[in-house]
Protein backbone atom coordinates (compact mmCIF):
# COMPACT_ATOMS: atom_id res chain seq x y z
CA UNK A 1 0.00 0.00 0.00
CA UNK A 2 1.03 3.46 -0.91
CA UNK A 3 0.08 5.55 2.05
CA UNK A 4 -1.11 9.38 1.83
CA UNK A 5 -0.79 11.96 4.89
CA UNK A 6 -3.34 14.90 3.80
CA UNK A 7 -2.64 18.20 5.61
CA UNK A 8 -5.24 20.78 6.02
CA UNK A 9 -6.03 24.05 7.92
CA UNK A 10 -10.09 24.56 7.57
CA UNK A 11 -12.72 23.38 5.98
CA UNK A 12 -11.47 19.78 4.28
CA UNK A 13 -13.70 19.49 1.73
CA UNK A 14 -10.44 18.40 -0.47
CA UNK A 15 -9.27 16.03 2.39
CA UNK A 16 -13.02 14.15 2.80
CA UNK A 17 -13.18 13.68 -1.03
CA UNK A 18 -9.99 12.54 -1.61
CA UNK A 19 -10.25 9.85 1.66
CA UNK A 20 -13.45 9.23 -0.50
CA UNK A 21 -12.19 8.43 -3.44
CA UNK A 22 -9.11 5.71 -1.87
CA UNK A 23 -11.72 4.48 0.87
CA UNK A 24 -11.54 1.33 -1.18
CA UNK A 25 -8.40 1.46 -3.49
CA UNK A 26 -5.85 -1.48 -3.48
CA UNK A 27 -2.98 0.36 -3.90
CA UNK A 28 -3.68 3.70 -2.08
CA UNK A 29 -4.03 4.46 1.43
CA UNK A 30 -5.58 7.85 3.52
CA UNK A 31 -3.63 6.98 6.32
CA UNK A 32 -4.03 9.83 8.36
CA UNK A 33 -4.81 13.64 8.06
CA UNK A 34 -2.58 15.89 9.73
CA UNK A 35 -4.32 19.48 10.74
CA UNK A 36 -2.61 22.95 12.07
CA UNK A 37 -6.01 24.58 13.54
CA UNK A 38 -7.61 23.14 16.81
CA UNK A 39 -10.99 24.50 15.57
CA UNK A 40 -10.44 22.83 11.73
CA UNK A 41 -14.02 21.57 10.12
CA UNK A 42 -11.61 18.83 8.85
CA UNK A 43 -11.35 16.85 12.40
CA UNK A 44 -14.47 16.61 12.46
CA UNK A 45 -15.09 15.44 8.55
CA UNK A 46 -11.95 12.77 9.73
CA UNK A 47 -13.81 11.59 12.55
CA UNK A 48 -17.00 10.90 10.24
CA UNK A 49 -14.65 9.36 7.67
CA UNK A 50 -12.86 7.08 10.36
CA UNK A 51 -9.37 8.23 8.78
CA UNK A 52 -6.84 9.45 11.93
CA UNK A 53 -6.77 12.61 12.67
CA UNK A 54 -3.98 14.62 14.23
CA UNK A 55 -3.63 18.20 15.25
CA UNK A 56 -0.09 19.84 15.49
CA UNK A 57 1.00 22.96 16.68
CA UNK A 58 3.63 25.64 15.12
CA UNK A 59 6.49 24.24 17.17
CA UNK A 60 5.66 20.64 16.22
CA UNK A 61 5.67 21.81 12.71
CA UNK A 62 8.80 24.16 12.56
CA UNK A 63 10.91 23.02 16.26
CA UNK A 64 10.51 20.01 17.55
CA UNK A 65 9.78 17.61 14.85
CA UNK A 66 7.24 15.69 16.12
CA UNK A 67 4.96 16.04 12.79
CA UNK A 68 8.10 14.47 10.90
CA UNK A 69 8.33 11.80 13.61
CA UNK A 70 4.36 11.15 13.69
CA UNK A 71 4.42 10.67 9.72
CA UNK A 72 8.26 8.31 10.00
CA UNK A 73 5.50 6.15 12.57
CA UNK A 74 2.80 6.11 10.44
CA UNK A 75 5.23 4.61 7.51
CA UNK A 76 3.86 7.56 5.25
CA UNK A 77 5.14 7.97 1.26
CA UNK A 78 3.53 10.89 0.05
CA UNK A 79 2.52 14.22 1.99
CA UNK A 80 -0.97 15.61 -0.05
CA UNK A 81 -1.92 19.55 0.97
CA UNK A 82 -5.55 19.59 0.77
CA UNK A 83 -5.91 23.51 1.63
CA UNK A 84 -2.73 23.42 3.93
CA UNK A 85 -1.71 27.35 4.68
CA UNK A 86 1.53 26.80 6.50
CA UNK A 87 5.13 26.42 4.39
CA UNK A 88 6.09 23.27 4.95
CA UNK A 89 9.34 22.58 7.03
CA UNK A 90 12.43 21.66 5.66
CA UNK A 91 12.99 18.51 7.76
CA UNK A 92 9.45 17.33 5.70
CA UNK A 93 10.53 17.98 2.30
CA UNK A 94 13.90 16.77 2.98
CA UNK A 95 12.13 13.41 3.69
CA UNK A 96 9.99 13.05 0.83
CA UNK A 97 11.77 14.64 -1.68
CA UNK A 98 8.81 15.24 -4.89
CA UNK A 99 7.07 13.36 -2.83
CA UNK A 100 4.85 16.43 -1.57
CA UNK A 101 1.95 17.50 -3.30
CA UNK A 102 -0.16 21.01 -2.91
CA UNK A 103 -3.42 22.00 -4.54
CA UNK A 104 -3.55 25.95 -5.56
CA UNK A 105 -6.80 27.49 -6.35
CA UNK A 106 -6.11 29.11 -9.87
CA UNK A 107 -3.49 28.97 -12.33
CA UNK A 108 -0.01 29.34 -11.34
CA UNK A 109 1.94 31.45 -11.45
CA UNK A 110 -0.60 33.91 -11.39
CA UNK A 111 -2.33 34.58 -8.03
CA UNK A 112 -0.20 32.36 -5.98
CA UNK A 113 3.04 33.46 -2.41
CA UNK A 114 2.03 33.91 0.66
CA UNK A 115 -1.38 35.33 1.42
CA UNK A 116 -2.88 33.75 -1.30
CA UNK A 117 -4.95 31.39 -0.20
CA UNK A 118 -8.98 30.61 -0.34
CA UNK A 119 -11.07 33.56 -1.22
CA UNK A 120 -8.50 35.57 -1.49
CA UNK A 121 -7.42 34.14 -4.66
CA UNK A 122 -10.68 34.18 -6.14
CA UNK A 123 -10.94 38.38 -5.14
CA UNK A 124 -7.98 39.25 -6.69
CA UNK A 125 -8.55 36.86 -9.88
CA UNK A 126 -12.61 39.00 -9.82
CA UNK A 127 -10.93 42.61 -9.37
CA UNK A 128 -8.50 42.26 -12.19
CA UNK A 129 -11.08 41.28 -14.72
CA UNK A 130 -9.79 37.85 -15.52
CA UNK A 131 -11.37 35.78 -18.15
CA UNK A 132 -10.89 32.75 -17.04
CA UNK A 133 -9.53 30.82 -13.69
CA UNK A 134 -8.67 27.19 -12.43
CA UNK A 135 -6.73 25.09 -10.56
CA UNK A 136 -2.65 24.05 -10.58
CA UNK A 137 -1.77 20.75 -8.74
CA UNK A 138 2.23 20.56 -8.06
CA UNK A 139 4.85 19.27 -6.32
CA UNK A 140 5.84 21.40 -3.48
CA UNK A 141 9.34 23.20 -2.29
CA UNK A 142 10.49 25.54 -0.08
CA UNK A 143 8.35 28.33 -1.76
CA UNK A 144 4.57 28.79 -1.56
CA UNK A 145 2.85 28.17 -4.86
CA UNK A 146 6.19 26.93 -6.85
CA UNK A 147 7.60 23.61 -7.90
CA UNK A 148 6.67 21.46 -11.14
CA UNK A 149 3.19 21.54 -12.30
CA UNK A 150 1.54 18.19 -12.14
CA UNK A 151 -1.77 19.35 -13.70
CA UNK A 152 -3.75 22.46 -14.52
CA UNK A 153 -7.57 22.59 -15.40
CA UNK A 154 -9.16 26.11 -16.66
CA UNK A 155 -12.47 27.54 -15.75
CA UNK A 156 -14.19 30.45 -17.39
CA UNK A 157 -15.45 33.55 -16.32
CA UNK A 158 -18.00 35.89 -17.14
CA UNK A 159 -18.43 39.70 -15.90
CA UNK A 160 -20.99 38.37 -13.60
CA UNK A 161 -18.79 36.13 -11.70
CA UNK A 162 -18.44 37.00 -8.01
CA UNK A 163 -15.88 35.25 -5.77
CA UNK A 164 -18.59 33.24 -3.96
CA UNK A 165 -19.71 31.93 -8.09
CA UNK A 166 -15.92 31.46 -8.80
CA UNK A 167 -15.23 29.37 -6.05
CA UNK A 168 -18.07 27.04 -6.70
CA UNK A 169 -16.78 26.33 -10.21
CA UNK A 170 -12.75 25.89 -8.56
CA UNK A 171 -14.63 23.31 -6.27
CA UNK A 172 -16.06 21.42 -8.59
CA UNK A 173 -12.80 21.53 -10.64
CA UNK A 174 -10.67 20.69 -7.64
CA UNK A 175 -12.93 17.36 -6.52
CA UNK A 176 -12.94 16.08 -9.82
CA UNK A 177 -9.27 16.16 -10.52
CA UNK A 178 -6.99 16.32 -7.37
CA UNK A 179 -7.80 12.73 -6.67
CA UNK A 180 -7.21 11.28 -9.92
CA UNK A 181 -3.93 13.25 -10.40
CA UNK A 182 -2.53 11.94 -7.11
CA UNK A 183 -3.57 8.46 -7.77
CA UNK A 184 -1.59 8.95 -11.09
CA UNK A 185 1.39 10.64 -9.42
CA UNK A 186 2.10 7.80 -6.49
CA UNK A 187 1.59 4.97 -8.78
CA UNK A 188 3.72 6.39 -11.69
CA UNK A 189 6.72 6.09 -9.62
C1 LIG B 1 -9.01 24.84 -1.74
O1 LIG B 1 -9.71 25.60 -2.67
C2 LIG B 1 -7.52 24.84 -2.08
O2 LIG B 1 -7.28 24.91 -3.44
C3 LIG B 1 -7.07 26.09 -1.37
O3 LIG B 1 -7.77 26.10 -0.16
C4 LIG B 1 -9.05 25.50 -0.37
C5 LIG B 1 -9.28 24.52 0.77
O4 LIG B 1 -10.59 24.03 0.75
N1 LIG B 1 -5.65 26.09 -1.18
C6 LIG B 1 -4.92 27.21 -1.20
O5 LIG B 1 -5.41 28.32 -1.34
C7 LIG B 1 -3.43 27.01 -1.04
N2 LIG B 1 -2.72 28.23 -1.25
P1 LIG B 1 -10.97 22.73 1.60
O6 LIG B 1 -10.44 22.93 3.02
O7 LIG B 1 -12.46 22.70 1.60
O8 LIG B 1 -10.36 21.54 0.93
Amino acid sequence: MTKLAIFASGNGTNAQRISEYFAHHDKVQVACIVYNRKDAFVAERARRLGVPAQYFGRKDFYENGRVLDYLRSQGIDWVILAGFLWLVPQDILDAFPGRVINIHPALLPKYGGKGMFGEHVHEAVIAHHETESGITIHIVDQHYDRGTTLFQAKCSLTAEDTPETLAAKIHELEQKHFPVVIEQTVLAQ
